[in-house]
């Protein structure tokens, strides 16, 4: 496999910055994701795909509920990303001093971001490091318009400390991942 080839297409990716938020029972909690996309064409039937790593506390809450809100984040959002992107909710609530709102499921939401979608859990794949949930929207809102925030964009606005906290917590979550997906692989039959 050529790891360079990986490093060099990967590089031109861009990704839209998105705040998952989920609630269960009295708990509530929400992570930062660049594992969504749009999972259908057809305007009546939205539907969204999503990449939620097995450890994270915001997806216990999505698998004890099923559902999940999606907000779609601006740079005026930039904030969110550390609040939400940097710790875990196990410990402390992460909504603590936002103005928040429920959606009709009972999600947190945000109206501070560009917009919500809600979405239930129509199906979900187990693939060692993620669980992939594909989701239909059954609610959603826009609230702002302005041009989503993109990872190479946050990387440009993360001061250098918050930048470097990042690019730590993603090269500790590589190393954990790696061993999920050679176990996911050994039970699965699966030779690479
Ligand atoms: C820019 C960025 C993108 C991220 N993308 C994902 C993602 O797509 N899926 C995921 O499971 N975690 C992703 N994370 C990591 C989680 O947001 C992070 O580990 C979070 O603290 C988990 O919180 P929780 O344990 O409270 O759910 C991302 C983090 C950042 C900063």
């Amino acid at each position: 496999m050529d790891a360079t080839a990986c490093s060099t297409l990967f590089a031109w990716i861009d990704r839209e910055v998105w705040l998952v938020t989920a609630a269960a029972g009295n708990r509530r909690g929400g992570l930062i994701a660049t594992f969504v996309s749009e999972a259908s064409i057809v305007p009546a039937m939205p539907r969204m795909l999503v990449g939620i790593a097995r450890q994270h506390h915001t997806g216990e809450l999505i698998r004890a509920s099923g559902v999940l809100t999606l907000h779609l984040l601006s740079e005026a959002n930039v904030e969110l990303v550390w609040r939400f992107g940097l710790q875990s909710g196990r410990d402390r609530d992460k909504f603590e001093g936002l103005e928040v709102e429920q959606s009709p499921s009972g999600c947190p939401v945000l109206h501070e971001t560009i917009g919500w979608l809600e979405c239930r859990v129509e199906t979900s794949l187990d693939i060692g490091d993620r669980t992939l949930y594909l989701a239909g929207v059954v609610e959603g809102k826009v609230s702002h318009f302005a041009p989503p925030l993109t990872s190479k964009r946050l990387m440009e606005l993360a001061p250098p400390h918050l930048l470097a906290e990042m690019k730590r917590q993603r090269h500790l979550d590589s190393y954990r991942d790696a061993e999920c997906i050679r176990q996911w692989r050994e039970e699965h039959g699966v030779a690479m």
